[in-house]
Formats: structure tokens, sequence, C-alpha cells
């Protein structure tokens, strides 16, 4: 059965945490390009879930490689007032934010519920520099300190409404490609992987980004087709690296500016061109 997206049943929301590569500022190109009528939304990449949180699907499949995430996602969307009520003890401070940050070095924090790693994820995503989310080869998260002004560690309105918009959802802690066997003809997904990197021409083989190396790509892409054989509707976001237009020659291809961080100083920013790619002609 097609569920049509109701755009008066929406309520306003946006992402409990930031994340890199998060797409609130493109979202209005993103809408203009979802199919007006689906059954299940699945995002696969899901990070901050910026395109999910405005659409409000009534079904979802979300996943993410990353376990902390979908823990997050699972208590935002179980437990909120445990969360919540946990989320109150911490503050923005240097000395309280290494005491938080360094309790995966320890012993006790395999004693830690998923509530209060929920809670620390969250501290640390408002509090840490630029939101980022990275771990050393132990898993030990290890980004430091954030200068801010006031962060807003805790946001009842938005988690609560997140959790409302969460409750028909499922979550999965998996690889993108362990959607396959669960999409049907009826189904839409999105795709926000981590990008191809914009320098990456003719030694694409050569360069791993977040884990994400070129194989990962190719895999993707190869999925996307066997998808597309299958009659599954599928959007996906991308930098406009050349070896991004070669794997998807054949599909739409549409470029769209973002304001994207293109130098290591915070300043310097500009726009860029990435592709937005799709399978399907709008209905
Ligand atoms: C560009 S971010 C997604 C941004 C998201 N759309 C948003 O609006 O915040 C990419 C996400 O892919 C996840 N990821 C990386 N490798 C993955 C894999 N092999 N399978 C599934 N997710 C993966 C990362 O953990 C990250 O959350």
């Amino acid at each position: 059965m097609k569920i049509p997206i109701d755009k008066n049943r929406k309520i306003k929301s946006k992402p409990f945490i930031k994340w890199v590569g998060g797409k609130t500022q493109l979202l209005p190109k993103l809408l203009q390009n979802i199919p007006n009528n689906f059954s299940t939304y699945y995002e696969p990449f899901l990070g901050g879930g910026a395109l999910f949180f405005n659409l409000q699907p009534k079904k979802a499949v979300l996943s993410d490689i990353n376990p902390e995430l979908i823990n997050c996602y699972a208590v935002v969307k179980d437990n909120v007032k445990d969360l919540i009520d946990d989320l109150k003890q911490h503050h923005y401070d240097k000395d309280y934010f290494y005491k938080i940050r360094n309790i995966d070095r320890s012993p006790e924090f395999l004693k830690w519920n998923p509530i209060q790693k929920a809670s620390r994820f969250i501290f640390l995503n408002k509090t840490c520099f630029n939101g980022l989310h990275r771990v050393n080869s132990k898993g030990q998260f290890n980004v430091p300190f954030g200068r801010y002004t006031s962060p807003k560690i805790l946001d009842i309105d938005t988690i609560e409404t997140c959790s409302k918009i969460l409750k028909n959802t499922t979550l999965l802690c998996d690889s993108f490609f362990s959607i396959e066997d669960k999409v049907s003809a009826e189904d839409f997904v999105y795709f926000d992987p981590p990008y191809v990197p914009l320098a990456i021409t003719s030694n694409f083989t050569s360069y791993s980004k977040d884990g994400f190396d070129s194989s990962k790509q190719i895999e993707l892409s190869d999925l996307c087709k066997r998808l597309n054989s299958k009659g599954v509707k599928f959007m996906l976001s991308n930098s406009s690296a050349p070896i991004v237009l070669e794997l998807y020659s054949g599909f739409n291809i549409e470029y769209v500016d973002a304001l994207r961080f293109i130098n290591s100083k915070a300043d310097k920013r500009g726009n860029v061109k990435e592709v937005l790619i799709t399978n399907y002609n709008y209905d």
C-alpha cells in the first residue's frame, strides 16, 4: 500500500544532534525531489536524520553503522523521560567535559546503561569541537572540548518531538547493504553516504574517508543498480567528484549548491557543487 506524505500532518522538528554532513541546509532541494508516494522510507546512513525528521514518514527503517548513535536514537524513541532527567546533570565546563569524555577509558563504562550512554553521547555532541564524532582505534571518543558561548545541552522540546516522530520506526545498527533484502518496489531509500573527496580523480582507489573507501562507494553504486532493477526508488547525495558521475551515469544527476567548509580554517566557507542522484522522474 502506498502512503502519501501528508504535508499538513507534520509537526515542526529538527535533529536532536548536529552531525557532520547534516542535510539541514539542503532540505528544500531534497524535499523537492522526494517521490509523492511510497510505502516505507529507508535511510541507511542516518547521522542526524535531517531529512527524516522533516519528512516524518509513517513507516521508516533507519540505520547507521555507528552503535553509539543508534543506541541514542533508540533511547530517544523509547526512554525519552529518563533521558531528559539524566541530561539535566550535565553542564558546560572544560574539566567536566574531559571527565565525561574519558569515562570510556575506565571499566566503569561497561556498567553504564543505554540511557546513561545516550545522555553522554548528546552531551559530548553539544560540547565537543564542531560536534564531531571520532573514536580512536580502541573505540574511545577523542574529540577535544569545543568553544561555545552557551551550548544548549538539553533541548526538551526538540528531544520530545523527535521521540514522537521516531515512534513507528525500526532502528538498526548495520551497514548500508543490509537494507537490500528488506526493501520492496513500493519503498523509497535516501542514501547520504560519506562523500567522495572532491579532489579525488584518477587515484580513486587509494582514499579512505571515515572507513568509507572506494570499494564501499562501488558497492553502494552496485546496490543502487540492483535496487533500480527491483523497481525501488532511491535518491542519493554525494560530492560532484568525477568518479561519482561515472558510477551513477545513466541515472538522473542534478547539481546542487551547498555551503561547506572548504578549508581547514573554520571561517573559510564557500559554495561547492554536490550532486543529487535519482532513479525516477517526479510524479
Ligand atoms: C554524511 S553522514 C549522514 C548525514 C545525515 N544524512 C544527516 O543529515 O545528518 C554519513 C553517515 O554514514 C554512516 N556510515 C559510515 N559508513 C557506513 C556504512 N558502511 N553503513 C552504514 N552507515 C555508514 C556514518 O556513521 C554517518 O552517520
